[in-house]
């Protein structure tokens, strides 16, 4: 949207620090991040000068995909505390003039949620059709091979459905088997969530991270039947995503939740979509302010960039300009309407400074700055994960037994029943896997990193001894110091906050330049995205006179030529 500084929503000029509870820091010694942990480290996140805290599930739950299987959206699960400690941390927050976002988690629930057990018991409960129970396909016997309703693979590795033996029927589920889905087709259910969400609200919650929320609507004929999706070659699976992303009624969903839930308080509050699979005409639609469904959207076109045919643990390697032309197409496709969200890393992704940019010890500090001004200079709202502003790195995982996440353990099984190499399943698990953003954050340089006096869930990187926020807090040079600067930036500099964004050298193998305008005022953002020196001077003359605003290395030799992975933030106009 182009809004002026007078009627700019708030979240134009905020910066979201996201929490993964499980692995943020544990107060009571059992190994575990809790609340406890998190309301101990709120300084941490004052000093760093967020807005927002996005809180990764904390509800009740099995655990099998680390709390995004929940089976009570009413409570918090006992290994991260209670609710009266979420209504201190509220508080607390709210005191510090800074705001909590829940995880939103309603395309699924747990199959130990109470509504899924009265679901399961029979098929003429009343809740029977909260969830999507279909037959075998037409003329196979429910259990024999194939014999699923339609040829979809779950995101964590085989059918997306599972038969229960009691009834005979199969039950759909997009994740874990542990995570059927939700019929939202059924007014019921949309009527208990919305129900939920307000009773949050009323708690004093600021917004919602609504999660795979674009994959609510499925594709269903008014007889109830779905569709095979295209299959791969090869595989016995065919692809969802026609099926399931953004289905038909999806605007119609998620404007009634705003009608139901949002209308009336919205001003005050921060709502954002995960999508899987988004486009950019359709996330126009989605954060369109006159459509009134979510104010941002979670889009993953950039890291998808790096995964190769077979997906994400058949990575290649990424091309800037490839980068370039994405962000580009996003920032031009939500300029007139609607609003970005910024990321790089989250709970789901492996660490950005081994991904994007280079942990080597020579480049990690320069790397992650670069990547931090990339972040935090593009035209929406940034999304810090923990451990980010300090640099950390991906895990280096040895064996299959240190591995953790679900997405990655099923993985591994059929690539190794496939015959996979060992040895490549764990390069592919080290590069992709999503415990990468897993592991504990680092504090200091204790055993533990600070995390916990126990043992911890998931290991700590051995890289903590040097790279851990202790050692960071006061050096004016750290990757820390300069994520504050960033942020400090965006809150002072309306150019930072709804600056028109324009890419310069959309064909530059090295450079990431681009521009931002308001009101005749200019910012221009150089970075080096690699580890050699390049000449910038010749390509962009205005670097050499320009102010330079901010620098991610401590002094600024030459300003005819970018040293490696350095980022300028130059003012022009
Ligand atoms: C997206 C979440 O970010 C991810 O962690 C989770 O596994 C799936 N949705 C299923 O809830």
């Amino acid at each position: 949207m182009s809004w002026t500084e007078q009627d700019a929503p708030w979240w134009t000029k905020a910066v979201v620090y996201q929490v993964y509870p499980r692995s943020f820091a544990d107060s009571d010694g059992d190994g575990i991040g809790d609340l406890g942990g998190v309301l101990q480290r709120l300084d941490h996140l004052a000093d760093l000068g967020v807005d927002v805290l996005w809180l990764s599930p904390l509800y009740p739950s099995p655990q099998d995909d680390n709390g995004y299987d929940i089976s009570d959206y009413r409570d918090v699960d006992p290994t991260f505390g209670t609710l009266a400690q979420l209504d201190e941390l509220i508080g607390a927050l709210h005191a510090r003039g800074m705001k909590l976002v829940m995880d939103l988690v309603v395309n699924h629930t747990s199959d130990e949620h109470p509504w899924f057990v009265e679901s399961r018991s029979s098929t003429d409960n009343p809740k029977r059709d909260w969830y999507w129970w279909r037959p075998a396909r037409d003329g196979m016997a429910a259990g024999a091979p194939g014999a699923e309703p339609t040829n979809w693979e779950s995101f964590f590795s085989g059918p997306a459905w599972e038969l229960d033996e009691a009834t005979g029927e199969y039950c759909l589920h997009l994740f874990s088997r542990k995570q059927p889905d939700l019929n939202w087709e059924n007014p019921e259910v949309r009527a208990a969530v919305f129900d939920m969400m307000r009773w949050w609200l009323d708690r004093g919650v600021d917004g919602f991270r609504m999660d795979v929320i674009n994959l609510i609507s499925k594709r269903v004929e008014a007889d109830g039947s779905l569709h095979d999706g295209p299959s791969h070659d090869g595989s016995p699976y065919g692809d969802r995503s026609p099926e399931t992303v953004c289905g038909p009624r999806i605007h119609e969903f998620l404007a009634e939740m705003h009608r139901e839930v949002f209308a009336g308080r919205d001003a005050q509050l921060i709502t954002v979509g995960e999508m899987p699979g988004v486009t950019v005409e359709q996330a126009r639609r989605f954060t369109d302010p006159d459509r009134a469904e979510v104010d941002m959207v979670f889009q993953f076109e950039h890291v998808g960039l790096d995964h190769g045919p077979g997906g994400k643990f058949d990575p290649k390697p990424l091309s800037l300009v490839d980068l370039k032309a994405s962000f580009g197409r996003w920032q031009a496709g939500l300029a007139d309407v609607g609003w970005n969200s910024l990321y790089w890393d989250n709970h789901d992704q492996p660490r950005a400074v081994s991904r994007f940019g280079d942990d080597s010890p020579e480049h990690r500090r320069a790397s992650a700055t670069c990547l931090a001004t990339l972040l935090h200079l593009h035209r929406g709202t940034p999304y810090v994960y923990q451990g980010e502003e300090i640099g950390m790195a991906n895990h280096p995982f040895a064996a299959l037994d240190e591995v953790a996440d679900i997405e990655s353990v099923n993985w591994a099984r059929e690539a190794l029943a496939a015959g996979h190499d060992l040895a490549d399943v764990m390069a592919a698990i080290r590069h992709s896997g999503r415990d990468n953003a897993r592991t504990p954050v680092q504090w200091d340089a204790s055993p533990h990193a600070g995390f916990t006096t126990g043992t911890p869930w998931l290991a700590v990187n051995p890289d903590h001894v040097d790279w851990n926020v202790a050692a960071q807090r006061d050096d004016p040079d750290s990757v820390l110091a300069h994520h504050r600067r960033l942020i400090a930036l965006r809150h002072d500099d309306p150019v930072v906050q709804l600056g028109e964004f324009g890419m310069l050298l959309p064909e530059h193998e090295r450079l990431y330049a681009f521009t931002r305008r308001l009101a005749g005022r200019e910012l221009l953002v150089v970075c080096n995205v690699g580890s050699t020196p390049v000449d910038v001077a010749d390509l962009l003359a205005q670097v050499t006179e320009a102010e330079l605003v901010l620098g991610n290395h401590p002094d600024v030799e030459d300003r005819r030529v970018l040293r490696a992975w350095e980022a300028w933030v130059l003012r022009t106009a």
